[in-house]
């Protein structure tokens, strides 16, 4: 007797389009065939007109537990991932407590495993000469790979993001200098596990806003974007790129907002570098065009930029060269969106979004059902290196497994996400594209919608 059976269904792997169906048993993958068993399951979902992927996995999410919970937190954030059809989520830091050195880092997972609806790996926070000779032991407690907030002024205490950094505040660490990158890279590189960065040049951006009246252009996308231009990400990716090539270490752009960063990422691939990309929805939907119609909704860092930004973005991820998209959930109160673009927190909600919004380009033709199940399952996968127990439908792996419906019609409806925030861009956006079951090692964690109210069943998964 198997315990789940999902019949009728096209099932969809980067390498094959077919349909098949998938037998389960003690949460494992044990058979997927084109003709049906004769042993019988103690479930039937019958997936006739539907598509079955592997689970999808969400890289990028920052559940804010602890130190924000009035945002959101992590029994929110993996319900928000349930619905939004997705199986494992990597927590990214910009929590407390930071997970910088082993005992933060179980501290942590303890407290996340108490609330995940769905599975886990978890993220390293690199915080220069504080922890670099850490970042072993982060690397042995399973860390999936290991972040640097590149650009970013940090809290003294918390190591948290200041969103806005004054160089007058004296309560912050501020952005770390390139030779102080530098010796980070070399720490990671020796851990083999991949660095992945944040990318802005925090000089530029503090001389070109020490230039511009702020409190004149308070609600001037145009003056935010003039203040973090292109070039910010450009000059960043750069020096990584080379920093990669010294030390060796395995470099990931996330959240890639800038035409001129896939041209990079691109070239440095050819060039048998080890670098990879992401970007996210908000940058291959938006531009600075909707600030006027969405509001501050819109900020995030790196900001939404222009169209051609956007064109090469989406060229990027149809041709491979951004091997993975991901959310960047970063939740906030829209109390804490009002106010001046320049003294709001940025970032904004993305894991209900993050795979209709995918499945919306595949109904556009911009991408195919295949490359659907390698942006969100296999690569993330391999990248952070859980492939194949996730992201793949092979036998005798978890069976974790996101149904879809690419015919169903709908508006984004803000108010009905899991998530505690309810910040998003997307609201009364019209979706063609919608998960329809979440399966989480074989068991139905979301329904048509309704996400299952038990305990939760999430997991910790080691790298
Ligand atoms: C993120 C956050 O709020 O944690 N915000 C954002 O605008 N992307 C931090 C980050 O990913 O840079
Ligand atoms: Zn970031
Ligand atoms: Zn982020």
């Amino acid at each position: 007797m198997y315990d789940l059976l999902i019949k009728n269904g096209t099932v969809v792997t980067p390498e094959s389009i077919g349909v098949r169906h998938i037998y389960i048993r003690e949460e494992k993958i044990v058979a997927v065939t084109s003709e049906l068993l004769e042993e019988s399951a103690k479930r039937t979902i019958d997936a006739t007109g539907l598509y079955v992927y592997p689970g999808f996995i969400d890289t990028h999410v920052h559940s804010r537990d602890g130190g924000s919970t009035h945002k959101e937190d992590f029994y929110h954030s993996t319900k928000a991932a349930a619905a939004g059809g997705i199986t494992t989520i990597f927590e990214m830091p910009n929590a407390v407590p930071a997970v910088v050195d082993k005992e933060s880092f179980e501290r942590q997972k303890a407290n996340l495993l108490s609330k995940a609806n769905v599975d886990f790996a978890m993220w390293g926070l690199c915080i220069g000469e504080l922890n670099n000779d850490k970042l072993q032991e982060l690397s042995d407690c399973g860390v999936g790979a290991f972040k640097f907030f590149w650009g970013y002024a940090i809290d003294k205490k918390t190591y948290s993001l200041i969103y806005n950094y004054d160089p007058e505040n004296q309560d912050v660490i501020p952005p770390f200098d390139d030779g102080a990158v530098y010796e980070i890279f070399q720490a990671v590189a020796k851990t083999g596990k991949p660095i992945a960065i944040h990318a802005e040049n925090a000089d530029l951006i503090k001389s070109l806003t020490a230039n511009v009246k702020v409190e004149e252009y308070e609600n001037e996308f145009e003056a935010l974007l003039a203040c973090r231009p292109n070039l910010a990400e450009e000059l960043v990716v750069n020096t990584a790129i080379q920093y990669s090539k010294e030390t060796g270490a395995r470099l990931h752009i996330l959240h890639i907002s800038a035409k001129e960063t896939v041209d990079l990422v691109k070239k440095a691939q050819e060039d048998q570098l080890k670098v990879t990309g992401e970007t996210c929805p908000h940058y291959l939907y938006l531009t600075n065009e909707d600030y006027d119609r969405i509001g501050s909704m819109i900020k995030c860092y790196p900001p939404v930029r222009r169209k051609e930004d956007q064109e090469k973005l989406w060229e990027g991820v149809k041709n491979g060269t951004l091997m993975l998209v991901c959310s960047d959930h970063a939740p906030h109160t829209p109390e804490e969106k009002e106010g001046s673009l320049f003294q709001i927190p940025s970032g904004m909600c993305g894991l209900e979004t993050l795979v209709p919004l995918m499945m919306q380009a595949v109904n556009d033709g911009k991408i195919s059902k295949q490359q659907l199940a390698s942006v969100l399952s296999e690569e993330p996968a391999k990248m952070f290196g859980i492939y194949p127990q996730k992201g793949s439908l092979e036998t005798g792996t978890d069976a974790d497994i996101s149904i879809v419906d690419f015919e169903k019609e709908y508006v984004v409806d803000k108010e009905a996400f899991q998530s505690i925030s309810k910040v998003t861009a997307f609201d009364g956006m019209k979706i063609k594209g919608k998960p329809v079951y979440t399966i989480l090692r074989g068991n139905v964690i979301m329904e048509q919608g309704k996400v299952q109210e038990e305990t939760p069943i999430g997991k910790f998964i080691k790298t």
